[in-house]
């Protein structure tokens, strides 16, 4: 029967998921698609898996209490998973702001298979971008359960991966978590 070796040795290279969680409007998917651009550069097999996506097919059926998204978080989970058997590199980006649901998640998969990338932008810096105008309507009692105002964001203790947005550009953030995936001999080309 055939593995998760076998077929990620057809395409070459060690699967593995990239988790990342942060505030809405920290930055997650924006790096995250900039991360993917330079993995399919150097040739490698990737997916990302985003919550906002998500949330039109497999998970419309969610709203944001804690149940929801701790389902939501637990659902994708799941499809990383399945995505890192097929020899994937698999990119997430969700809020996921419970520390317990992300740590299922990491245990669904080896040790060395997750890697918990923190979007670090603080809670002020967010509403000031607010890019989709929905701190603005939050703030307005308009949205209830908001992430960081009325539902609360546990940041990562220890995730594999800082990044610390107010200091650098998408650009060079996605930079630093190829450099982070290089130095694991995760990928071999440079970023
Ligand atoms: S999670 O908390 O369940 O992981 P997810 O990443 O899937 O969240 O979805 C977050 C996105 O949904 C936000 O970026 C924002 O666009 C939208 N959204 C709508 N309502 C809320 C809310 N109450 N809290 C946070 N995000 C919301």
């Amino acid at each position: 029967m055939l593995g998760k070796r076998a077929r990620a040795e057809l395409k070459g290279q060690k699967p593995l998921i990239l988790w990342m969680t942060g505030l809405s409007g920290a930055g997650k998917s924006t790096i995250a698609g900039r991360v993917e651009e330079a993995l399919w550069r150097c040739g490698h097999h990737t997916m990302r898996l985003d919550g906002d996506d998500l949330r039109f097919g497999l998970n419309k059926d969610l709203t944001f209490t804690d149940a929801a998204r701790i389902e939501n978080i637990r659902r994708t989970a799941e499809v990383a998973k399945l995505m890192l058997e097929a020899g994937l590199i698999v990119i997430c980006s969700l809020i996921s702001p419970f520390r317990r649901e992300r740590m299922l998640a990491r245990q669904l998969v080896e040790a060395d298979e997750f890697l918990e990338v923190f979007v670090d932008t603080p809670l002020a810096e967010c509403m000031r971008r607010d890019p989709k105008g929905l701190y603005a309507r939050a703030v307005a009692g308009q949205i209830p359960h908001f992430t960081g105002l009325t539902s609360p964001y546990e940041p990562p203790e220890a995730p594999e991966i800082h990044l610390r947005t107010d200091a650098h550009d998408a650009d060079a953030l996605a930079g630093q978590v190829l450099e982070a995936l290089r130095q694991r001999g995760a990928i071999a080309c440079a970023p």
